[in-house]
């Protein structure tokens, strides 16, 4: 189970790489090594390694843009840029470029190996945060919505420019993409700010429900209407209402709900007050509609009326760029809640979540850190605190990894505990720093 770090050396001279991965090796770590900034890249889509050491000029691709690639898909690896001495302009460009830190060629060996050790030790959450609020700054008031992908970008940015707009906005895509999220973000950037923002589950609902949910009831308009009720629609007067699965609303509800929208007024269930609403309809779906008007299930003209403007959320396997900063954001997120300090996800755990396919997008990541979180004993999430189903995926043949799915807390505390006292050759302070506890929690621990 003893997993040695994995160093990527990237150097055209041959026999300066030669010596690196030789004294790498030495020290006790896993060495690969590659000539140009260009395999160095493919490499580190294939494999999780632990950290790169890379040379800035190279023929094909540099060592700079080698690093601004890698760190596209992977923020968290640390990178340290080789240098000549001559070149410290190039050692500032790298810095600002993501890398971790620097080295001067020729190259003092002892100096590498501290700062080996040190970026071992850091390859934590201050990093990703790093990542994280550059992210965030990029975009206007865009709350807690992640995503620094072109594909977001995108949506970011259309959002920006509609959000402050009445126009009514058809908002489209796969279940937990974040359609809900961008709801809200539209009402919060719009001139209804102060004004309530009121959300709805058509398909929660049944046909009657849903009629006096939206509009309202008087008081005795049918068999348990013991009280007059408001609906949605005056609820949300001055501010937005969100249709949500909007694909999912029964044919005689939509005939009344494009009245509702195109006249702004309504009529509350058993009585005959028109009321005079001043609401801005957002609506979601993750169906097709063009495909429901097809088929007869939705109304054309309601569709043409939600359908003004439309958003559309890319799948989460879309925008892998973004997995990294969402994992990160959800881990600190429920590292708090669950009053953990964990530090961050070993590359390997990082780099399969990176690759799974996500059938239940963003919604899927979160309730899958979530779990990871409560699981872990140590500092760092690795593959064995993720479902052995992401596994599967990866690499079709079930994973090596243990399967924690059909054992006790406790049971899986007793393997994590064996695992890092292994991993450490006996070394109990060694374990216990792995495990992010102290030598007497250790201790106990291994009593038990
Ligand atoms: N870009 C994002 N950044 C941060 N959190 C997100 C993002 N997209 C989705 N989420 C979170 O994922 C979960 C599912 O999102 P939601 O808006 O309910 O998806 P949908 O309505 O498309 O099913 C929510 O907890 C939401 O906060
Ligand atoms: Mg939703």
């Amino acid at each position: 189970m003893t997993k040695n770090t994995k160093i990527l050396v990237v150097d055209d001279d041959k026999g300066h790489r030669i010596t690196l991965l030789t004294l790498l090796a030495d020290w006790g770590y896993d060495v690969e090594g590659v000539d140009d900034g260009a395999p160095a890249i493919v490499l580190c889509r294939k494999q999780a390694f632990d950290l790169v050491l890379m040379d800035v000029r190279m023929a094909e691709v540099d060592g700079i843009e080698a690093l601004k690639e890698i760190r596209g898909f992977n923020p968290a690896i640390p990178i340290i840029i080789m240098t000549a001495f001559s070149d410290v302009d190039d050692a500032v460009t790298a810095i600002k470029a993501g890398a971790y830190d620097y080295l001067t060629k020729p190259l003092d060996f002892d100096e590498l190996k501290l700062m080996l050790e040190r970026a071992m030790d850091h390859v934590t959450l201050r990093e990703e945060n790093h990542a994280l609020r550059h992210a965030l700054s990029a975009t206007f008031d865009s709350g807690d919505v992640i995503g620094q992908s072109s594909a977001m970008r995108y949506v970011l940015d259309m959002v920006a420019a509609i959000a402050p707009s009445e126009a009514t906005v058809l908002i489209t895509g796969e279940s937990g993409t974040g359609k809900e999220l961008i709801a809200k973000m539209i009402h919060r950037n719009s001139n209804r700010r102060d004004g309530p923002f009121v959300a709805i589950n058509c398909a929660a609902l049944s046909e009657s429900l849903l009629e006096s949910e939206l509009f309202g009831h008087e008081k005795g308009a049918f068999t348990g209407a013991e009280k007059y009720r408001e609906g949605r629609f005056s609820t949300a007067h001055s501010g937005t209402l969100f249709l949500d699965e909007i694909g999912e609303m029964p044919l005689p509800m939509q005939a009344k709900l494009l009245r509702a929208i195109q006249e702004r007024e309504i009529q509350r269930v058993g009585g005959d007050t028109v009321i005079h609403v001043d609401v801005r309809i957002l609506a979601a779906t993750n169906r097709d509609l063009r495909k429901e008007v097809e088929a007869g299930r939705f109304r054309q003209d309601l569709y043409y009326r939600l359908n003004v403007v439309s958003v559309t959320l890319p799948p989460l396997r879309e925008r892998e760029e973004d997995i990294p900063l969402l994992a990160t954001f959800f881990l600190r997120k429920f590292a708090e809640k669950n009053g953990k300090n964990i530090r961050g996800f070993t590359p390997a755990a990082m780099n399969m979540l990176v690759r799974y396919f996500w059938p239940g997008n963003v919604r899927e990541l979160e309730n899958t850190v979530e779990r990871a979180t409560v699981l872990l004993m140590g500092a760092y999430v690795s593959e064995r605190e993720l479902p052995p189903g992401l596994l599967q995926e990866m690499n079709g043949s079930g994973g090596n990894a243990n399967n924690f799915s059909n054992m006790t807390l406790e049971e899986i505390e007793r393997v994590i505990v064996r695992d890092a006292l292994e991993s450490a050759g006996g070394n109990k302070s060694e374990a216990a720093r792995r495990l992010g506890i102290t030598r007497k929690t250790l201790a106990a621990k291994m009593r038990e």
